[in-house]
C-alpha cells in the first residue's frame, strides 16, 4: 500500500512568531514542490503567527503537547480546543523529551490522545527506546508497550488520523542516526504492533522516522518500505536544510 509520506518539523523551544512566520514564508516553494504532507510545530505561543503565514499554502501548522482536560484550574496548560481555535491542526503526543523531563506516561499520554480525537485534530504519537533500554535488549518491549499503552480503548475507526513517530532517544540531537536497517526494523515492528490491534490501521498508518534527520540521510531512510516520513528538530529551523528533506522524500 501506497501511503503518502510526511514530514515534520519540530520546533521545541525555539522560534518568536515573527521568526517562524519567516521561516514558514521561505519553505512555502518546497513544501509546494514536495510530495509529502507538511506540518510544524513551533511552541504554542507562535503558533497563531505560524498559521497566518501557513495559510494558503500547504504547510499545516500543530502544537507540541496538550493537556488532557479542556478548561479549568490547571495553571501553565494549553488545551486540544484551544489549539485547534488557534488554528493548528495537529499534535505531538508522548515525545521523549516530555517522557524524560516532564514525567509524560503511557497512561496521560492515552488521556491526551483522547482530548486531541475529541477535537479532530491530528495526533503524531511519538515513541522511541533509550539506549540502555535497546542495548539490554528491550527495544521490541518498550515499543510495544508505549504504542499498546497510548492507543488502549480506542477503536481503528477513531484512530484513523493517527500517526505514528519512531524517535529512537539516543539519536535525538546526538547526530546520530539510527542505521537505515534499524530504523526499518524497528518501523517493522511498530507496525505489526498497531497490526495487533487491526490490520487495515496498520497498512495506512503512517510512521515517521525522528533523530538527526539531516538532508543528507533523509533519501535512504525514506526509501525504506516502513519508514512514511519523518520528524525533524535541528534540520527544521533552517531553511535550506529542510527544504532539502522535503524535496527528498
Ligand atoms: P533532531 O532532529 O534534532 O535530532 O530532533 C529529533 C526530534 O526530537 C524531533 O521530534
Amino acid at each position: 500500500m501506497s501511503r503518502k509520506p510526511f514530514i515534520a518539523g519540530n520546533w521545541k523551544l525555539n522560534l518568536t512568531g515573527d521568526e517562524g512566520s519567516a521561516l514558514i514564508t521561505s519553505l512555502i516553494a518546497a513544501a509546494a514542490s514536495s510530495r509529502a504532507e507538511v506540518a510544524v510545530f513551533p511552541t504554542a505561543l507562535a503558533v497563531p503567527a505560524a498559521v497566518k503565514a501557513a495559510a494558503g499554502s500547504i504547510i499545516r501548522v500543530g502544537v507540541q503537547n496538550v493537556h488532557w482536560e479542556e478548561k479549568g484550574a490547571f495553571t501553565g496548560e494549553i488545551s486540544a480546543s484551544l489549539a485547534k481555535a488557534a488554528g493548528a491542526t495537529h499534535v505531538l503526543l508522548g515525545h521523549s523529551e516530555r517522557r524524560q523531563y516532564f514525567g509524560e506516561t503511557d497512561q496521560t499520554v492515552n488521556k491526551r490522545l483522547k482530548a486531541v480525537l475529541a477535537q479532530g485534530l491530528v495526533p503524531i504519537l511519538a515513541i522511541g527506546e533509550t539506549l540502555a533500554e535497546r542495548d539490554g535488549g528491550k527495544l521490541e518491549e518498550v515499543l510495544s508497550r508505549q504504542v499498546k499503552g497510548a492507543l488502549e480503548g480506542f477503536t481503528a475507526a477513531q484512530l484513523s488520523t493517527l500517526v505514528l513517530a519512531y524517535e529512537p532517544v539516543w539519536a535525538i540531537g546526538t547526530g546520530r542516526t539510527a542505521t537505515t536497517a534499524q530504523a526499518q526494523e524497528a518501523h517493522a515492528f511498530v507496525r505489526g504492533v498497531v497490526r495487533g490491534i487491526d490490520g487495515g490501521l496498520a497498512e495506512r498508518v503512517r510512521i515517521q522516522y525522528g533523530g538527526s534527520v539531516k538532508a543528507d540521510n533523509a533519501k535512504e531512510l525514506l526509501s525504506q518500505p516502513d519508514v512514511d516520513g519523518a520528524l525533524v528538530g535541528g534540520a527544521s529551523l533552517k531553511t535550506a536544510d529542510f527544504a532539502a528533506i522535503l524535496a527528498a522524500a
